[in-house]
C-alpha cells in the first residue's frame, strides 16, 4: 500500500497482532513487519512502534533493529521489549533481574507532561511482563513514567518523538492504553484510513492481479470466505467467479440453504452446492480416532474440490486460478507462531498452495485485513448480520464434536475409583486438553447436585482446582439433567448420518435460545458435543461449551444464566436419543475449546 502508515517491528511474543489491530481501530492503516527489517525500507513510514518479546535485549542471539531507524526523523514507540533495545541501541544501560513486575501495576505519568500521556490520569493501572529494566537512560532522554518496582517505567526524547514505555498499552488490562496509542498515532503524519474505502481501493489490485484469468473458490459458509467470495463477485462479474460449496454431511441445520439464500439475495447466482455427504460419511466408517477423522475430512474435502473443478473444466490450464479468504493473521507468522513447531501451518498456506501463490496463481482479497474488518466490509457488501457475525466454527465442521470411541474406558488405577464420591463421577471416554506445553488426553469429571442448573461459585473454584490436582483428569462438568449420579450406559458410535442429524437439533436449539436470549454476540463460539453414552442403552449425552475468548488461544467458560441453561437443557432432552446433559466448566487450559 502506498499511503503512509504506521509500522509494528515485530520482536517477538505475541502482541504484535494486538498492537496493529488497535492502531487500525484508531483510524491509521498498520501492518507487522520483521524486527530486522532495514531503515532503508521504513522511510516512507508515518511512524515505528516497536513491540515486547519474551527475550532479554542481554542474551546472545536477541533480536536486532537497525540502529539507522533512529535517524529517520520518524516518530518511535517501543513497548517492553522494544524499550530495552531502544536503551541499549541508544547509549543507556538495561539491567537483567529475573522477574521484576508481572501484572497489573500502578504508574505514575501524567505529572511529566509528555505529550503521549495527553488526556491520561496522574496514575494509572498498566500491564507489565519484563525482567528487563532501563538502568540508565539513553542521552537527550527524560523519564516520563515510574512505578514502585521500576524507576524508568518510560522515558521520551519529546523533540525526536522517540518514546519508550515498559507496560503494554495494547493490552485491555492498561487502563488508558488506547489513549496513549491514540497520542503516539496523533504524532505521526500517517494517511487516514478506514475499512469502508477498502472495497473500492482493493478494486484495481484485484482487477490487475486476475488480468484476464477467472477465479475458482471454496466457500465454506465461514465469514472469510463467504466475504472474500461476495468481494470477487462484485468486482469480476459473476461470470468470471465461480463458487463450490461442499455439503460435507457435518454442517450446521440449515446452513448450505443460508448460504444460497444469502447469495441468491445479492443475485449472485454462480454457486454450485455440491452434496458430499454420502462420500464423507462412508469414508469415516469406522474411524475412532480424531486426527485420523481430521485426515479423511480434509482429504475428502481436496477429492471433491478436484473432481468439481475437473468436471466443469475450472483448472490452471483452462485459464483460473484459485481464490482464498485468507485474513492477516493468517499470512503473518509473529513472534508467537513463528517457531511454534510448525504444527501451526495454516491450510490456505500448505506447500502446493505456497507454489501457486508464487506463480501468481492465488487471489486473497483479504489478506491484509483483521477479522472485524471483514466483517464490516461484509455488511458493507450487503451480506446479512447474521452470517457476518456467526462465530468461529471449525473447517471439519460437527465432525470434530461428534465424539467417536469403539469401547468405554476403563477406569485405571486406585486414583481415580478414589475420586467417585457420592455426587462425582468419571465419564467413560477421554477428551483432548492442554496442559503445561503439550496435548493432553484425558477423562473428564461430572459433578451431580439438587437445582442442576445452578452452579455455585463454590463449584466454579472447585472445577479449576480439580485438574491441577489431579493428573488424569483435564475436563470437569455439571450435569445439568439429573441431580444424582447414574450409571452410564457405553455404546459405541463413529460419525454417522444419524448422529450429525442428531447433533444438529442439539446445536441447533443452543443456536436459537442463545439468539432469544440476546446471548448470541456475548458469547464467542458455543460448541455443542455428543458423547457416545447415556443413562439408558442406545441413548446419548450431549455438552454444552460456551466459550468466552478473544483469540482462542485461551479461554474461560462462559457463565450462563440459570434459567438459560434450564431451558436448553429441557429442549435437548426432548430429542429422541438424548438422556443426558452436561456444561463444560472448564477453561483453556487445561480444556481445549474443542473435545477433540
Ligand atoms: P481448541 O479446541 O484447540 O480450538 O481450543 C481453538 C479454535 O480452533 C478451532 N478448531 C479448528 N478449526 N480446524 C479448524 O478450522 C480444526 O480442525 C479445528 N480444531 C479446532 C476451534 O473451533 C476453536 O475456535
Amino acid at each position: 500500500m502506498a499511503m503512509k502508515s504506521i509500522v509494528i517491528l515485530d520482536f517477538g511474543g505475541q502482541y504484535a497482532h494486538l498492537i496493529a489491530s488497535r492502531v487500525r481501530r484508531l483510524g491509521v492503516y498498520s501492518e507487522i513487519r520483521e524486527a530486522e527489517t532495514p531503515a532503508s525500507e521504513l522511510e516512507n513510514s508515518a511512524g515505528i512502534i516497536f513491540s515486547g518479546g519474551p527475550q532479554s535485549v542481554n542474551e546472545e542471539g536477541a533480536p536486532q533493529g537497525d540502529p539507522k531507524i533512529f535517524e529517520l526523523g520518524i516518530p518511535v514507540l517501543g513497548i517492553c521489549y522494544g524499550l530495552h533495545w531502544m536503551t541499549a541501541t541508544l547509549g543507556g544501560e538495561v539491567t537483567s533481574s529475573g522477574v521484576k513486575e508481572y501484572g497489573k501495576v500502578r504508574v505514575r505519568g501524567s505529572g511529566s507532561g509528555s505529550g503521549l500521556f495527553k488526556n491520561c490520569p496522574d496514575e494509572f493501572t498498566a500491564w507489565m511482563s519484563h525482567g528487563d529494566e532501563a538502568a540508565k537512560l539513553p542521552e537527550g532522554f527524560e523519564r516520563i513514567a515510574t512505578s514502585d518496582s521500576s524507576e524508568n517505567s518510560g522515558f521520551a526524547d519529546e523533540e525526536k518523538k522517540l518514546f519508550a514505555i515498559q507496560f503494554h498499552p495494547e493490552v485491555t488490562h492498561t487502563e488508558c492504553g488506547e489513549t496513549i496509542l491514540k497520542n503516539f498515532v496523533g504524532m505521526c503524519s500517517a494517511d487516514p484510513w478506514s475499512v469502508e474505502g477498502y472495497a473500492d481501493s482493493i478494486q484495481e489490485e484485484i482487477k490487475s492481479q486476475v488480468g484476464d484469468k477467472k477465479v475458482f473458490m471454496l466457500v465454506s459458509g465461514g465469514v472469510d470466505s463467504t466475504v472474500a467470495f461476495t468481494l470477487l463477485d462484485k468486482v469480476l462479474g459473476a461470470d468470471r467467479v465461480q463458487g463450490l460449496l461442499v455439503d460435507t454431511g457435518l454442517m450446521r441445520k440449515d446452513e448450505v440453504k443460508n448460504i444460497q439464500k444469502a447469495f441468491s439475495d445479492l443475485s449472485l447466482p454462480n454457486l454450485r452446492v455440491e452434496d458430499a455427504s454420502e462420500e464423507f460419511f462412508a469414508n469415516l466408517k469406522n474411524v475412532y480416532d480424531p486426527e485420523e477423522k481430521r485426515k479423511i475430512i480434509g482429504q475428502t474435502f481436496l477429492d471433491v474440490q478436484k473432481r468439481v473443478s475437473e468436471e466443469m473444466d475450472l483448472t490452471v490450464e483452462s485459464g483460473w486460478m484459485l481464490g482464498q479468504g485468507t485474513i492477516y493473521p493468517d499470512t503473518i507468522e509473529t513472534g508467537s507462531t513463528k517457531h511454534a513447531d510448525k504444527i501451526k501451518t495454516h491450510h490456505n498456506r500448505v506447500e502446493a498452495i505456497a507454489k501457486m501463490i508464487d506463480q501468481g496463481l492465488v487471489i486473497e482479497p483479504l489478506k491484509d485485513l483483521y477479522k472485524d474488518e471483514v466483517r464490516k466490509l461484509g455488511e458493507e457488501l450487503g451480506l446479512p448480520h447474521d452470517l457476518v457475525w456467526r462465530h468461529p466454527f471449525p473447517g471439519p465442521g460437527l465432525g470434530v464434536r461428534i465424539l467417536c470411541s469403539e469401547q468405554e474406558e476403563a477406569i485405571e488405577g486406585q486414583g481415580s475409583e478414589k475420586l467417585i464420591v457420592n455426587s462425582e463421577k468419571l465419564l467413560p471416554i477421554k477428551s483432548v486438553g492442554v496442559q503445561g506445553d503439550g496435548r493432553t488426553y484425558r477423562r473428564a469429571l461430572a459433578v451431580f447436585s439438587d437445582n442442576p442448573c445452578k452452579i455455585s461459585e463454590e463449584l466454579w473454584k472447585k472445577s479449576a482446582e480439580i485438574p491441577n490436582k489431579n493428573q488424569e483428569i483435564n475436563r470437569v462438568l455439571k450435569c445439568t439433567s439429573h441431580s444424582d449420579p447414574v450409571e452410564f450406559v457405553f455404546t459405541p458410535g463413529f460419525i454417522t448420518r444419524e448422529r450429525a442429524d442428531l447433533l444438529r437439533e442439539a446445536d441447533q436449539i443452543v443456536y436459537e435460545e442463545m439468539h432469544s436470549d440476546d446471548l448470541y454476540e456475548k458469547i464467542w463460539q458455543f460448541p455443542v458435543v455428543l458423547l457416545p453414552f447415556g443413562e439408558k442403552s442406545g441413548q446419548q449425552s450431549v455438552v454444552l461449551r460456551p466459550i468466552e475468548s478473544t483469540d482462542a488461544m485461551t479461554a474461560n467458560s462462559a457463565h450462563l444464566p440459570e434459567e438459560v441453561l434450564k431451558k436448553m437443557t429441557d429442549r435437548i432432552l426432548s430429542l429422541e436419543g438424548i438422556d443426558m446433559v452436561f456444561y463444560d466448566l472448564t477453561s483453556k487450559p487445561p480444556g481445549t475449546i474443542e473435545w477433540e
